[in-house]
Formats: C-alpha cells, sequence, structure tokens
C-alpha cells in the first residue's frame, strides 16, 4: 500500500480515507460476492473528550470469520478477542476520525465503519478590551475571541450586556484549532456607564446526551461619557490688577458622568485651585485670582474640561496691571504762614496724575504745586487724581491732603470795634475773637483793674465794666492785641443823675467823715486793697462768667 501512497503524504485522517474507499471500491468491483455477514463495529459514533480513549468491538455472526481487524490511524492496542469479536484500544483520541472493522467470512470480506466524534472545550474565551470610554450615542462593537471548541457545529457564541443577551451566533470555522471572532454592536447610551459586558460559549453536547457546557468570558466594564461640543463658559475680569482677588468662573453643561470630568484653571502658566461643584450635568469651577507683579502685561486665564479623553477648553485675554498711587505729599504739612509749599503728586508708571486741575507733563511724572502759603491756604484741600487705561477702560483714583497754614494771632478790627456804646443791665457778646493757627486765647482786661470782660459769649452788661479795654490774643505764634472802649451807658439819665448826685454828694460827705475819723483813731493803720494777680489767659470756650444777676429794679 505504501507504494499507492504519493510522496506528499496526506494527513493521517486522509489517510485512513484513502483506505476506506480502496475498501469500497475492492467491495463493489464487479464480480465480488455479496456480504452475507455483518460486522458490527461498537460504539457507533461515539463522542468522547479531546485525548480520550475507548475500546472499539469489531464483532460478526459469521461463524468463521477470519482476520478482524480495525483500521484507524488511531493509536490502536488488541485488548482481546472471541470467537467472531476482537477487541482494541483506542487512545489519545485528538479529532474526529473514522475507523472501520474488516475481515473476512467464508472468503468474503465484511466491513463496517463508525465515526469517532471528538468534543473540546474551548481554550479561551475572551471578551477584547472595550475602549476606555465610549462616546454615548455612538456604536461600540464588542468582540469575542474564541480559541479551541470542538465540534463547532455545536458551539455557540453568545454576547451579553449583564443578563441581556445581545447576539447568539455559531462559532464558525473548523478546524477547532482556528480561533473565531463573533462581533456584535451596540449603541452606547448613559445607562451603558458602568455595565458589564461579557462573552458565553454553549457547547450542546445533548444531542448525543452529554449536557450543555458552558464556557464565560471574564467581564469588562464599559465607561461611557457625553461631552458636549460647545466650549466652557469662562466668566474673568477683562483686566486685572495685581494684589486684588478677583472670581473666575468656568461651567460646562450637559457633561456626562460629571463626577468623571477633571477641570483645570490657569492664569498663564499659573495653576489656580478652583472649588469645583457638580450638579447632575453641570460642572462649575470657581476661583479666586490674584496676580502678582511680575505678571504684568497680557495673559489668558484658560479652563479646560476633560473627560473621556477628549478636552474642550476656553481662553479669554485679560490685562494684569498695577496701579499705584496717587500719592499726594505736601512738603510740609504744617507750614508757616509766609513760606513756600510743595504739593506733589505721584502714581505709578503707567499712570497720568491731575492734581488741582494741573496735569503732569507725562505718565509716571509727578504733578507738582507750590504755593506761598497764607492764611486763606490754611485748611485748603489739594485733590489729585491718578489716571490708568487698562485695555482701553479708563480708571481712576483719588486722594486729597489738608494744608494747614501756621498764622496769627490776628482779631481784626471789622469784628471787633473800637468804641461799644451798650445800655446797662442788657445782655452783650464781646465779638473780638482772635484768628489764627494754632487757636489764639483771647483776654481782654480792664484798664486799671482786675476785671475782665468775657470774649465771644452773652454777659451780663453793668456799669462797673465801663472803661477801656485791653484786648490781648496769644499763641505760640506770638501776640497780638488791641483797645476797646466799652461806654455803658446808664438808663433813665436825668433822674438817675441827680439821684447818684445826691447819693454821691452824701456818700463823699460820709466818707469824708468817716476818714478823719479814722484818721484822727487810728493814724498808724494802713489799708491794704488786695491785689489780684493777672488771671490766667482765658480760652474762647464759654464760660459761665454773668458777673452779677440782673435785678429787677429799673
Ligand atoms: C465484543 O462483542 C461480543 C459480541 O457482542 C461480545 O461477546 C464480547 O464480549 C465483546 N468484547 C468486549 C471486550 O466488549
Ligand atoms: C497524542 O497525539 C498528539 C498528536 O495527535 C501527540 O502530539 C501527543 O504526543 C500524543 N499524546 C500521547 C500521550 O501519545
Ligand atoms: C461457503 O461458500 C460456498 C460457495 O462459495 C458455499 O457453497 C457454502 O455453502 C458456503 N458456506 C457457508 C457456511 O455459507
Ligand atoms: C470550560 O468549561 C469547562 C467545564 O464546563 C471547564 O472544564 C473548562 O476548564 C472551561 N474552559 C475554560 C477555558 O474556562
Ligand atoms: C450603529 O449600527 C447600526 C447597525 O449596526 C446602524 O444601523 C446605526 O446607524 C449605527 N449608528 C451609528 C450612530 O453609527
Ligand atoms: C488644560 O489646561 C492646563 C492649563 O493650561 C494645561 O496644563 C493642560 O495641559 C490642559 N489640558 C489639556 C488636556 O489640554
Ligand atoms: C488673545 O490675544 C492674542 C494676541 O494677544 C490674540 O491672538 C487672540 O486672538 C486673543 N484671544 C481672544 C480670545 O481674544
Ligand atoms: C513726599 O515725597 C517725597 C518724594 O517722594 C519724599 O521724599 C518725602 O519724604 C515725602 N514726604 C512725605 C511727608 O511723605
Ligand atoms: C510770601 O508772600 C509774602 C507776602 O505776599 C511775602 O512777604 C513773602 O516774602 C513771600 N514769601 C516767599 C518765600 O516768597
Ligand atoms: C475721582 O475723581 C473724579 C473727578 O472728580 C471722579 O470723576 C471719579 O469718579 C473719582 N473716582 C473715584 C474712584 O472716586
Ligand atoms: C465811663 O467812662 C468814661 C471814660 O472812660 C467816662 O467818660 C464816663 O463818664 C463813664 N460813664 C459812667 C456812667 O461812669
Amino acid at each position: 500500500m505504501a507504494t499507492m501512497v504519493p510522496s506528499r503524504l496526506p494527513p493521517r485522517s486522509c489517510q485512513t480515507l484513502l483506505i476506506f474507499l480502496l475498501l469500497v471500491c475492492c467491495l463493489l468491483s464487479p464480480g465480488s460476492q455479496r456480504q452475507e455477514f455483518l460486522l458490527r463495529v461498537q460504539p457507533q459514533n461515539p463522542v468522547l473528550p479531546a485525548g480520550g480513549s475507548l475500546v472499539v468491538n469489531c464483532s460478526t455472526e459469521c461463524p468463521d470469520p477470519k482476520l478482524i481487524t480495525l483500521e484507524t490511524s488511531l493509536l490502536k492496542e488488541p485488548v482481546g478477542n472471541g470467537p467472531g469479536w476482537a477487541a482494541f484500544q483506542l487512545s489519545n483520541v485528538t479529532s474526529d476520525s473514522r475507523v472501520l472493522c474488516a475481515g473476512f467470512c467464508n472468503g468474503s470480506q465484511m466491513i463496517s465503519s463508525s465515526n469517532i466524534i471528538v468534543y473540546r472545550f474551548p481554550d479561551q474565551v475572551e471578551l477584547a478590551p472595550l475602549p476606555p470610554w465610549q462616546p454615548v450615542g455612538k456604536n461600540l462593537t464588542l468582540r469575542c475571541q474564541v480559541a479551541g471548541g470542538a465540534p463547532r457545529s455545536q458551539l455557540t457564541v453568545v454576547l451579553l450586556r449583564g443578563e441581556e443577551e445581545l447576539s447568539r451566533q455559531q462559532a464558525a470555522g473548523e478546524p477547532a484549532e482556528v480561533e473565531v471572532e463573533v462581533t456584535a454592536t451596540v449603541l452606547a447610551g448613559r445607562s451603558d456607564h458602568g455595565a458589564s459586558f461579557s462573552c458565553h460559549t454553549q457547547l450542546d453536547l445533548q444531542p448525543q446526551g452529554l449536557g450543555l457546557f458552558e464556557n464565560t468570558s471574564a467581564p469588562r466594564q464599559l465607561r461611557t461619557f457625553a461631552l458636549p461640543r460647545t466650549l466652557p463658559h469662562l466668566v474673568a475680569p477683562q483686566s486685572l490688577e495685581v494684589g486684588t482677588p478677583s472670581q473666575v468662573t468656568c461651567i460646562l453643561d450637559g457633561l456626562f458622568p460629571s463626577s468623571e470630568a477633571q477641570v483645570q484653571l490657569a492664569l498663564g502658566d499659573q495653576m489656580l485651585n478652583p472649588a469645583v461643584t457638580r450638579n447632575s450635568d453641570r460642572l462649575t469651577a470657581r476661583a479666586t485670582v490674584t496676580a502678582q507683579a511680575d505678571q504684568e502685561g497680557p495673559r489668558e486665564i484658560v479652563c479646560n474640561v476633560t473627560l473621556g479623553g477628549e478636552t474642550r477648553e476656553s481662553r479669554k485675554n485679560l490685562t494684569v496691571f498695577s496701579f499705584l498711587g496717587p500719592i499726594l505729599n505736601l512738603s510740609e504739612s504744617s507750614a508757616p504762614e509766609g513760606s513756600i509749599v510743595t504739593v506733589t503728586c505721584m502714581a505709578g508708571a503707567r499712570e497720568h496724575v491731575l492734581l488741582d486741575g494741573v496735569a503732569a507733563a507725562a505718565p509716571g511724572q509727578p504733578a507738582q504745586l507750590q504755593l506761598n502759603a497764607t492764611e486763606m491756604d490754611d485748611q485748603r484741600s489739594f485733590f489729585c487724581s491718578a489716571i490708568l487705561e487698562v485695555d482701553g477702560e479708563i480708571l481712576n483714583r483719588n486722594t486729597s491732603v489738608q494744608l494747614r497754614v501756621l498764622y496769627g494771632p490776628k482779631i481784626y478790627r471789622a469784628d471787633c470795634p473800637e468804641h461799644l456804646k451798650w445800655k446797662d443791665k442788657t445782655h452783650q457778646v464781646l465779638q473780638c475773637q482772635a484768628r489764627g493757627n494754632p487757636a489764639p486765647q483771647v483776654l481782654c482786661s480792664k484798664e486799671g483793674s482786675t476785671l475782665k470782660a468775657p470774649v465771644g459769649i452773652p454777659f451780663f452788661v453793668n456799669l462797673k465794666y465801663n472803661g477801656t479795654y485791653h484786648c490781648q490774643a496769644a499763641s505760640s505764634r506770638g501776640t497780638y492785641g488791641l483797645v476797646v472802649v466799652m461806654d455803658i451807658q446808664g438808663r433813665n439819665l436825668p433822674s438817675v443823675t441827680i439821684f447818684m448826685g445826691v447819693s454821691a454828694t452824701v456818700a463823699l460827705v460820709t466818707v469824708i467823715g468817716v476818714l478823719i475819723y479814722f484818721y484822727g483813731v487810728k493814724r498808724s493803720g494802713i489799708y491794704k486793697v488786695k491785689q489780684e494777680t493777672s488771671l490766667p489767659l482765658t480760652s474762647m470756650q464759654p464760660i459761665e462768667t454773668v458777673a452779677e444777676e440782673p435785678s429787677a429794679a429799673g
């Protein structure tokens, strides 16, 4: 037989087939005898696991059979024989094959066959890795790879989402060594986020009475996401002052799952640390940005939201600026009258200053005013504006300063007339306040007396105030004096005068009499008039100096 075999040896199964065909040819050749006894092959069409072994029994009713043999490409070993039978053990059965029992009965050949079916579980059932993120609304192709598994005609591949069957297909392709790939397409939805996908194989050997054998791949979890085409809504100021905190907000709607979205906010290369809130589909990032001095100039605020490996980014230009000043300064905050005071207003290098209407020559230059300080300039306010243009926007800041001029003291005649004619027993005000900085104190004392007239406050006037007064204003800057004559006129002048004249005469006589008496009696006695020391200078504060209560007489 070997000579008939071509040099290129076919595989074993083909070899078996060749033998079988040759035998059939012989049988069917014309003139051959009709077979009367049958040869049985047991078991018929067995199914066994790959690599297994089985005993094949060739038996016949033929009373005197000869040369009962088993034709197979498999490893065989005779395990016994008896009258009309011979048994063989086949081992290491790894693939389907056909075995033939052959023998002779009364000179004629008997032949019978059986198909051995080998089954094997898949070596590998694997669901191909899913994309790390699957966009919602896009088709996802699930791929199940099955290696091994036989017989393929009884092997089904099922793709599952959770428990739900997505596809069921027969694993096509023989031989079993060929890896098969079964695919299914699903439209990814939000509900698929977190869903578990798996692949099952079912080897159905129930027709052979062996049952249904299942193999399952490791499950894989899908993450789906939705990121809108729209860009984040970025709210940032147009300009940002160095050192001044400002709010930046970045919002993006329509995110799924927003909990997985990452957001970044940056001013130039300065990363901001936003507070992020996620409200169903909306992500909001809020950050406080404070620009540093070295960031001055045009800058960019960037907000990007990353989800599912995709990013949406918004940018906004802003200008970082610094605004210094205005600084308004006086050469002397308290200047003596007649001295030259310089008022200077300065600001940052890009700012224009305007000092009381006087503009600086150029940005960054100071504006100056000089004045010869006069009384009129005391408490004068100087006003300075610093103006900065940032990105077409005019910003201004103001400041003011007050000058104090040291002058005086001085009492003006206009306020304080030289002659005052007042009626007796009336209330009057001596308007002889002094001007000056620091505030002077004024004292009007009666010539030849210790009496002082209160200044600037009402007082009760009576005859004793009649006379000449020396009013003196005093401050740390010196003194100033004025003379005021108070002419106090008594009421009902004629009768009073007569009465007064009489009284005076009586009094004079009495006094002279008394004096003579005393002079005569107590020569040595000297009466001293208690001399009051001069009063301290009074301030202009009101004082309770109503010397005498007005009497009801009149
Ligand atoms: C083979 O078959 C014959 C006839 O059925 C039987 O007598 C014999 O015991 C069988 N041999 C084996 C090993 O099963
Ligand atoms: C079984 O057969 C395969 C080839 O079909 C061979 O590689 C293997 O060595 C055999 N095993 C045994 C135990 O004979
Ligand atoms: C055997 O065959 C011959 C003819 O070829 C026949 O005469 C004879 O009866 C056969 N014997 C049996 C037992 O069938
Ligand atoms: C397939 O399932 C069978 C039993 O059902 C098991 O023996 C075999 O190891 C499984 N194969 C794989 C690759 O899991
Ligand atoms: C998804 O695939 C189905 C068929 O598998 C097709 O009808 C549908 O148009 C696809 N949808 C998209 C969005 O690609
Ligand atoms: C998002 O913005 C930050 C800051 O500008 C940047 O560092 C990062 O690379 C950006 N991310 C992406 C994915 O573009
Ligand atoms: C920001 O400024 C740059 C140049 O300074 C310009 O090219 C860009 O278009 C600006 N971006 C926006 C959003 O205005
Ligand atoms: C006013 O400004 C000048 C120039 O900067 C400075 O030298 C001076 O000390 C300032 N004076 C006051 C009172 O701040
Ligand atoms: C300021 O003005 C007064 C009076 O007008 C004058 O006497 C004085 O010399 C001036 N002072 C200076 C420094 O010019
Ligand atoms: C500063 O003064 C200018 C002119 O008086 C005024 O228009 C402006 O509003 C002021 N600015 C501020 C910040 O008060
Ligand atoms: C008040 O004093 C003046 C002189 O200072 C004097 O002429 C006048 O008579 C006096 N009047 C009275 C009522 O004493």
